[in-house]
């Protein structure tokens, strides 16, 4: 077997065996085969597809390329979440939370944001002295001490999908189906999950742009979860306006601190309920989903939820007093406001570009070695389907680059589109597939 006719195989549209898919990723994970090869080979995957067998072999053998953690010493099912990514998701920090509140195991690995999507260990990051980097013995140990822990993807688990995904962020192929369900899931059963709930984003700031697509995605992560035997649900979100208000670290963290103090934009508790509610369910929780949704507001109006929140970040070397008090965290140097030109409603507020110019004012990186700005980004006022007055707020810009103000205010309102025709509030959960 060699790289050569493995990647002349994909490039003519064959079907890949198990073996040949086996050799790839362990000749990419051990450096043997070379980046500019697995690029070709990830470039003809990506215009050719994979079989649904091909795409669960992909999976198993990037799971398999590095650790497979053993969460058995727990005491219950771990039940994950993990989403497709998006801007202003910030749902892990308030959603893991709430079901550990209510006696849910949490043992949680993110991953970073890349390019305009967010991710949890960044915003987790700007909190002072939080820390994502732990043994895997004392992750072991919060979650059997206070049920809850979160850190990075920094063990070796899925050490293929860390080069994979990399290479694929540089070479523009990054929304492929066979490859982010491989992605994901890899990482999912090599950190420990027995059963699993995601959630695939659809829309301007997704990587799957429409609702078919997202459900091929869905069906096929389901379809991996089964043959791997860990059991697979997918909540198919809505993200073509960001989700909640506030995009960019720091900012995310008093938007999530905020909501589990009980003020919850509409959109994001659509998605924190609905997952949350499967959580439960998959954790032998409770089997209604109603129930388990008002069992998770009780625990917001108790301060349970927040308490577990707090509990978490200091556990984690956090510093609470900037939890205890939101407005004590810093913030960016210039905070401008963004007038409305026109009065009427607001029909779009493209999430894609939103995400990129907070990712310009330095809340993301461009590339995997930027550094992040923890203050800065968007703080919207309004959402789809509100009435705007002309020279009212629509956004503060949060940036220390005052280089970056004028072209992101233009940006902004160009990325706003206001229109006299009154509008339906979108639908945030599209779908549920099962
Ligand atoms: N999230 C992942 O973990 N992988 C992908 O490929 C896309 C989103």
């Amino acid at each position: 077997m060699n790289i050569l006719d493995i990647i002349a195989k994909k490039r003519d549209n064959e079907n890949l065996t198990k073996e040949e898919i086996e050799y790839f990723v362990n000749g990419y994970t051990n450096n043997e085969i070379t980046d500019y090869q697995a690029a070709a080979f990830i470039m003809a995957v990506f215009i050719n597809g994979m079989t649904k067998e091909e795409t669960t072999n992909l999976t198993l053998s990037m799971a398999r390329s590095g650790e497979i953690l053993d969460l058995s010493t727990l005491s219950q099912t771990i039940v994950d979440k993990h989403s497709t990514g998006g801007v202003g998701d910030k749902v892990s920090l308030i959603l893991l939370p709430i079901v550990s509140s209510l006696g849910v195991l949490v043992a949680k690995m993110s991953g970073r944001g890349l390019g305009f999507t967010g991710g949890t260990i960044d915003k987790l990051e700007s909190i002072p002295g939080y820390k994502t980097n732990i043994s895997i013995e004392q992750f072991v140990e919060n979650v059997k001490n206070i049920g809850i822990s979160l850190i990075s993807q920094t063990l070796n688990l899925a050490p293929a999908d860390k080069k994979l995904y990399s290479l694929r962020d540089t070479i523009s192929c990054v929304e492929s189906i066979p490859l982010i369900a491989s992605s994901i899931m890899s990482k999912k059963i090599a950190s420990g999950a027995q059963k699993i709930v995601l959630d695939v984003t659809v829309g301007k700031g997704a990587f799957m742009n429409n609702i078919a697509q997202a459900r091929e995605l869905a069906n096929t992560m389901i379809e991996i979860g089964k043959l791997a035997n860990r059991q697979t649900i997918c909540i198919l979100t809505n993200m073509d306006e960001p989700l909640g208000y506030n995009v960019g670290n720091s900012l995310e963290v008093i938007e999530a601190v905020n909501f589990l103090k009980g003020d919850m934009p509409e959109d994001l508790k659509q998605v924190v309920l609905n997952i949350g509610s499967y959580m439960l369910k998959l954790a032998g929780k409770g089997d209604n989903l109603e129930e388990n949704k008002k069992k998770m507001l009780e625990n917001i109006k108790n301060g349970k939820a927040y308490e577990k929140f707090k509990q978490l970040i200091e556990n984690q070397g956090g510093e609470i007093s900037f939890i205890e008090n939101v407005e004590n965290i810093p913030k960016a140097k210039f905070i401008e406001p963004i007038y409305s030109l026109k009065s009427g409603y607001i029909h779009q507020i493209n999430a894609l570009e939103i995400g990129k110019i907070a990712c310009s004012l330095g809340a993301g990186r461009i590339k995997k070695e930027d550094s992040i700005d923890y203050q800065a980004g968007i703080v919207l006022q309004k959402k789809v389907a509100d009435f705007v007055e002309k020279g009212e707020i629509l956004a503060y810009i949060h940036t220390n680059k005052i280089e970056k103000l004028e072209n992101a205010k233009n940006n902004i309102l160009n990325n706003i589109k206001i229109e006299k025709e009154k509008i339906e509030i979108p639908k945030t959960i599209l779908e549920i597939i099962e």
